[in-house]
C-alpha cells in the first residue's frame, strides 16, 4: 500500500530517495517523508502531506547540510492508522532512530502502552510510530540496531515491511519483510532497498528479494540476510529486464491514456512467443506445465477489482470451451470462508501487481491443499505471487502506472484465452477449432486499434455525462463482467456512482432508479444474446432512461430520441471482452478529465494493494 525507499551509499542519498517515492507513488500518496542522516550525526527529517511534488519542495527549502545524507529512509504513504497529516507520516522517529513501515502492527495499542509506560511520548496517531521507539527502547537497553530491530520485529503480530536507520548507526540500514515486499537493489559501492523494484531502476537492475520473515542489514559494500530463525541465509540475484525509462508518459497528458492506446501492442506482446500455426504452445507455461494440467479437473480462480473481472470473464470461456467448471471468487472473501477445494483443482491467481494482499493470501491457503498447480496471471515479473505460484504467466503489458487498471486488464483476458484453449485441448478441442480461436485472437489487436479511432466520439460522448450523479451499466454472458469493468473505471477515476447490473437482473430490482436522470449504459455486441439485451433496452426506454449502446455495427441499432448507438467492429465471439472494453475506458477517462479529477491517482485509492 504505502512504499519503502532506502539507500546507503557515499553520496547524498535524499535525490535517489525522492525519485523512487516518485516512482512508488502508485501505491499511495497522501503524505510522504525523507530521514537522511546528516553531517553531525543528527536525523534531518523532512515530511510534507500531499504528494511527493510537495515533500521535494519541503526538502528543497530546507536540505540537509551538504556532506551528509549518505544513509537515508523515504515513504510515500496511504493512510490506514490516522488521518493524513504530518504528525502521522513516516518516517517516525524515537530520538536516533527512524522508521518507515509498510503494512499494519496488529498488536500496536498493547505496545503503544507499555512504552507510555516506559516514557515514551507518542506524537501520531499511527502503528508505526510503536516500531521506532521500541527499537530505540532496546537500544537504550544495550543492544545494537540489528539486534534491536530483531527483537522488536519478534514482538510485532500483523504483516510489515520495515526499514530503519539510527544516527547512532549511520553505516547500515535495517529492513525486515512480513507480509509486505520489500526487495534489496544492488549498486557498485552502494545498496538500496524499496518495496518495489520499480523505485531503483535508474539506479540498478540487480535485485535481491527479501522472503518472508527475513531480516537484511545493507552496507555500502554489500548486504546480509538472516531468515526467520535468525541464521544467514542466501537469497537469489535478479536482474530485472525492466527498463527505467518505460514508465515514461510520452506525449500522453495521463498515463491512464497512454495505457488505453498501448493496448494494440500489449496484446500482441501477450500472444508473442506463445502461438505457432494456429496452436498454442504449452511450452510457454515452462517445463512442468504439461504434468500440472493433465491433472486438472476444476478451476478456481481469485483475484480483486479488475483483476476479478478479468477472472469473471473467463469463468465463461473454460466452461463453454473447455467444458471444464471453473468458480471464481473475490480473494477478499475466498480466503476467509473456508471454501472447499477439491483436488484436481487448478488455482488461478490474477494480479497486475502481482503483491495484493488478499490474493495472496487466497493463494497460500489454496497451498495448503491438495491442488492440481497455481498459475498467476501477471505483470509484475519479481513479484510475490510470481514467486510463489507453480506457474507464471506474464501478461507482458509493460508497467502500468495508473491506479485505473487497463491494459493490465485487456492482456490478462489474452493470457486467460491462452489458459482456456489449452485446457480445452486437453478435453478435445479440435485443431480446426483451435485455429479458429487463434486466428481470433490475433486479430484482437487490430480490432482494438479501429476502436481507439473513435476517442474523438467518445470525448464528445463523455460531455453528457459529467453532470451525472450515476449511472448504470449493462451486459450479459461475458458482457456482464465488461460491464463491471466500465462501471468500476467510471466511478474509480470521475467519482460518479456507477453499477453494472447483468441485463436479465434490470426487472429484479435496479429498473426502480431508471428515469430521465439515469444513463444506462450497455454493451451488447452481436452475440446469442443480443435480442433478449435489445428487449432489456426497451424496458429503459420506457421509462425514459438515456441509452448509450455499444453495439456491433451490424447488430440493427438505430440512434434515435434517447439512444445513441457507438458502432463497434465486427469480431469473433471469444475476443469482444477484449473490444468492448475499449470505449469504456476511454468514456470513463474523458468523463475524469472534463470533471478535473486526478485521473492517474484517483483520491483515497492505491494501485498496489498490499495489505487486506
Ligand atoms: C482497478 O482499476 C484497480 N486498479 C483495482 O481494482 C485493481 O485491479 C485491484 O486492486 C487488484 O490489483 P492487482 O491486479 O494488482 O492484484
Amino acid at each position: 500500500m504505502c512504499g519503502i525507499v532506502g539507500a546507503v551509499a557515499q553520496r547524498n542519498v535524499t535525490p535517489i530517495l525522492v525519485e523512487g517515492l516518485r516512482r512508488l507513488e502508485y501505491r499511495g500518496y497522501d503524505s510522504a517523508g525523507v530521514a537522511v542522516v546528516d553531517a553531525g550525526k543528527k536525523l534531518h527529517l523532512t515530511r510534507a502531506v500531499g504528494k511527493v511534488s510537495q515533500l521535494a519542495e519541503a526538502l528543497a527549502a530546507q536540505p540537509p547540510q551538504p556532506g551528509s545524507g549518505r544513509i537515508g529512509i523515504a515513504h510515500t504513504r496511504w493512510a490506514t492508522h490516522g488521518v493524513p497529516a504530518e504528525r502521522n507520516s513516516h518516517p517516525h522517529v524515537s530520538r536516533d532512530v527512524a522508521v518507515v513501515h509498510n503494512g499494519i502492527i496488529e498488536n500496536h495499542e498493547e505496545l503503544r502502552a507499555e512504552l507510555t509506560a516506559a516514557g515514551f511520548k507518542f506524537n501520531s496517531e499511527t502503528d508505526t510510530e510503536v516500531a521506532a521507539h521500541l527499537i530505540q527502547h532496546l537500544i537504550d537497553q544495550g543492544q545494537d540496531l540489528r539486534t534491536a530491530v530483531q527483537n522488536a520485529i519478534r514482538r510485532f503480530h500483523g504483516a510489515y515491511a520495515l526499514a530503519v536507520i539510527s544516527a547512532t548507526e549511520p553505516n547500515h540500514l535495517l529492513l525486515a519483510r512480513k507480509g509486505s515486499p520489500l526487495c534489496i537493489g544492488l549498486g557498485i559501492g552502494e545498496t538500496f532497498a524499496a518495496s518495489d523494484a520499480t523505485a531503483l531502476l535508474p539506479v540498478t537492475n540487480r535485485f535481491v528479494y527479501l522472503d518472508e520473515g527475513d531480516l537484511a542489514e545493507i552496507r555500502t559494500d554489500g548486504y546480509e540476510i538472516f531468515d526467520a530463525d535468525g541464521k544467514t541465509a542466501q537469497r537469489e540475484v535478479r536482474i530485472s529486464s525492466q527498463s527505467a525509462d518505460a514508465a515514461d508518459r510520452g506525449p500522453y497528458r495521463h498515463y491512464m491514456l497512454k495505457e488505453i492506446f498501448e493496448q494494440p501492442l500489449a496484446l500482441a506482446n501477450t500472444l508473442e512467443g506463445r502461438i505457432s500455426e494456429g496452436h498454442v504452445l504449452e511450452s510457454f507455461l515452462g517445463p512442468k506445465a504439461g504434468e500440472l494440467l493433465a491433472k486438472v479437473e476444476r478451476v478456481q480462480i481469485a483475484a480483486c477489482g479488475t483483476s476479478a473481472h478479468a477472472g469473471m470473464v473467463a469463468r465463461y470461456w473454460i466452461e463453454e470451451i473447455a467444458r471444464v467448471p471453473c468458480a471464481v471468487d473475490l480473494a477478499s472473501e475466498f480466503r476467509y470462508r473456508d471454501p472447499v477445494i477439491e483436488a484436481g483443482t487448478l488455482f488461478i491467481t490474477i494480479s497486475q501487481s502481482g503483491e495484493t494482499a488478499d490474493t495472496l493470501e487466497a493463494l497460500r491457503h489454496a497451498k495448503t491443499k491438495k491442488i492440481a498447480a497455481s498459475i498467476v496471471i501477471c505483470n509484475a515479473p519479481e513479484s510475490s505471487l510470481v514467486r510463489e505460484s507453480d506457474i507464471a504467466l506474464m501478461t507482458h503489458a509493460g508497467p502500468e502506472r495508473s491506479v485505473a487498471s487497463t491494459k493490465a486488464f485487456t492482456t490478462q483476458l489474452m493470457a486467460l484465452a491462452l489458459v482456456t484453449l489449452l485446457l480445452a485441448r486437453r478435453r478435445g478441442l479440435t485443431a480446426e477449432k483451435e485455429k479458429h480461436y487463434v486466428k481470433s485472437l490475433l486479430s484482437a489487436s487490430a480490432k482494438v486499434e479501429q476502436v481507439l479511432k473513435q476517442d474523438d466520439v467518445l470525448k464528445k460522448l463523455a460531455e453528457r455525462l459529467i453532470h451525472k450523479q450515476h449511472a448504470l451499466f449493462l451486459g450479459r454472458g461475458t458482457m456482464f463482467p465488461v460491464a463491471l469493468e466500465g462501471a468500476l473505471k467510471l466511478k474509480e477515476i470521475s467519482y460518479i456512482h456507477a453499477e453494472a447490473y447483468a441485463a436479465g437482473e434490470l426487472k429484479h430490482g435496479p429498473l426502480a432508479l431508471v428515469d430521465e436522470h439515469m444513463p444506462v449504459i450497455a454493451v451488447a455486441p452481436r452475440d446469442e444474446l443480443l435480442e433478449k439485451v435489445k428487449s432489456n433496452l426497451q424496458e429503459v426506454r420506457a421509462r425514459g432512461g438515456e441509452l448509450i449502446v455499444f453495439a456491433d455495427q451490424d447488430a440493427g441499432f438505430q440512434n434515435g430520441p434517447g439512444v445513441t448507438v457507438i458502432g463497434m467492429p465486427h469480431a469473433d465471439e471469444l475476443i469482444d471482452p477484449m473490444i468492448y472494453t475499449i470505449p469504456l475506458q476511454l468514456l470513463a477517462y474523458h468523463v475524469a478529465v472534463l470533471k478535473g479529477t486526478d485521473v492517474d491517482q484517483p483520491r483515497n485509492l492505491a494501485k498496489s494493494v498490499t495489505v487486506e
